[in-house]
């Protein structure tokens, strides 16, 4: 038996051992040794170490040789699967601005060092250790707001929700271009985001409220999401959102499960509009609140409608569900009737709130009419889904259901003309009109 056994083997190491050089033989430059050192970590450098480092929100580092080895098969794995880098929309890579996703060379390099054996290879081929800074990608905010004192989040097995009201109240309106969000604790913060809050909201003395719900459902309109690689969207020169008057900011944050305490401060800067602002950034609105999701049902499709009413100019995608969303995509028909899926997010995960921006803004006619199509698994199959015999409805709770989508875009034809200094309007517009 063991005899048989042995010869085998070597029958198939000889088989290995023919084809391997005969492939060699034809192709033995290029075919060199994939290796660490001089492959890999410039792949990992730029792909993988924003999350995983040290002190960084993914569960190991992979920057050193030494710390990535031991994952290279689950590497493998989730990286032909896609599902590493995280990243949920498809189209062609590179069609989204910090768009994380390897290139299918990448994923066959990868794959290539781990079947060989994961070699860490000639340590003068290592790139330079990148540095990851902390300071603001933008430069310093022109408004730094933070949580009011230290949030101490309890050990728990479960995420937890905390919706944090900011002390600021904007003296007057205010044009912004961007809003960046710095969490406290990267490791404990899962996604943030923020939201304006209108002056009828009831502050909490506190300035929390925690729990699971949907400030939106509130009345607050959320402006911005933060996802562990997401950057801020900075708007192009010209294009801003006005903040009126009165208004505050607030944050929803959505805490890790963890076995021990931890601490969080987050802090949001906002960057101020400076010079001519010709256009506000407007939103097209996709939203049913007449959800009712049948118990085990694993493709349940809604539909909301709506048509842009200007040439418009998009510049960013935002879809929003709960725990039993599955896939999302927007239609678009053009008045020439051509159809058009303009994102597709296949594999919708709540755990990654991000905003699609889009490399090269895309520009559609007026009348383009939009499908916004949320689909739901509600069944045991969905690993999210806390309870599969239950019918869904629309509510705040991420056990409730939402059906959201959004798209960013400035009306071609607009110009507000307006000088704006440090955020605050200096002269009136000039009738709105085209010049
Ligand atoms: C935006 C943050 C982020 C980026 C970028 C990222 N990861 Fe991850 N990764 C995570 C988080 C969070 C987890 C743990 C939770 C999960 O599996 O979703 C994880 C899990 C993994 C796992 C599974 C670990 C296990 O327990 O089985 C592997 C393997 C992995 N990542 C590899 C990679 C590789 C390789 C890259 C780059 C090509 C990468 N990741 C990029 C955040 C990230």
């Amino acid at each position: 038996m063991k005899k048989l056994f042995l010869l085998t083997l070597t029958a198939a190491f000889g088989l290995a051992f023919v084809l391997f050089t005969s492939v060699s033989g034809n192709n033995g430059k290029d075919k060199a040794a994939v290796t660490f050192t001089k492959h890999i970590a410039p792949i990992f450098q730029k792909r993988c170490e924003e999350c995983h480092r040290t002190g960084g929100m993914a569960p190991m580092s992979l920057v050193k040789y030494e710390e990535a080895r031991p994952w290279a098969r689950a590497i493998k794995e989730k990286t032909i699967k896609r599902e590493m880098p995280p990243f949920h929309a498809i189209g062609a890579v590179g069609r989204y601005h910090n768009d994380p996703r390897l290139t299918d060379e990448e994923i066959a390099t990868i794959s290539r060092w781990v079947d060989s054996g994961a070699p860490r290879g000639d340590v003068k081929d290592l790139p330079a250790p990148r540095i990851w800074k902390t300071a603001w990608k933008n430069g310093e905010p022109d408004l730094l707001i933070k949580v009011q004192k230290p949030y101490l989040i309890k050990p728990s097995q479960k995420d937890q929700y905390v919706f944090f009201v900011f002390d600021y109240v904007f003296p007057e309106d205010t044009w912004i271009r961007s809003v960046d969000t710095h969490p406290g604790n990267l490791k404990a913060v899962h996604h943030a985001n923020t939201h304006l809050i209108p002056p009828n909201f009831k502050v909490p003395e506190d300035g929390y409220i925690a729990g699971d719900f949907d400030p939106g459902a509130r009345g607050t309109i959320m402006i911005a999401g933060w996802a562990p690689g997401v950057d801020g969207v900075m708007l192009p020169e010209g294009t801003a959102v006005r903040i009126p008057k009165g208004m505050r900011l607030g944050i929803q944050i959505h805490y890790a499960p963890a076995e021990q305490e931890r601490v969080d401060q987050t802090q949001i800067g906002l960057y101020f509009a400076d010079g001519i602002v010709k256009k506000n950034l407007r939103v097209l609105f996709g939203d049913r609140k007449d959800v009712a999701i049948p118990p085990g049902e694993e493709n349940y499709s809604l539909t909301a409608k709506q048509t842009f009413n200007t040439d418009a100019v998009i510049r960013f995608f935002h879809v929003h569900m709960h725990l039993r969303g599955k896939s999302y995509v927007m239609r678009f028909t053009y008045p020439d009737g051509r159809v058009e899926d303009v994102l597709t997010v296949p594999r919708y995960d709540f755990n990654w709130q991000r905003v699609y921006m889009l490399s090269e803004p895309m520009r559609v006619p007026k009348g383009t009419s939009v499908e916004f199509i949320g689909t739901y698994d509600n069944s045991a199959k969905n690993r999210f889904n806390p309870d599969p015999t239950k019918e869904v409805h629309w509510g705040e709770k991420t056990t409730d259901e939402m059906m959201q989508g959004r798209i960013f875009y400035e009306s071609a034809d607009e110009n507000l003309n307006l000088a704006v200094k440090k955020g605050h309007t200096v002269s009136a517009p000039t009738a709105g009109k085209q010049p």
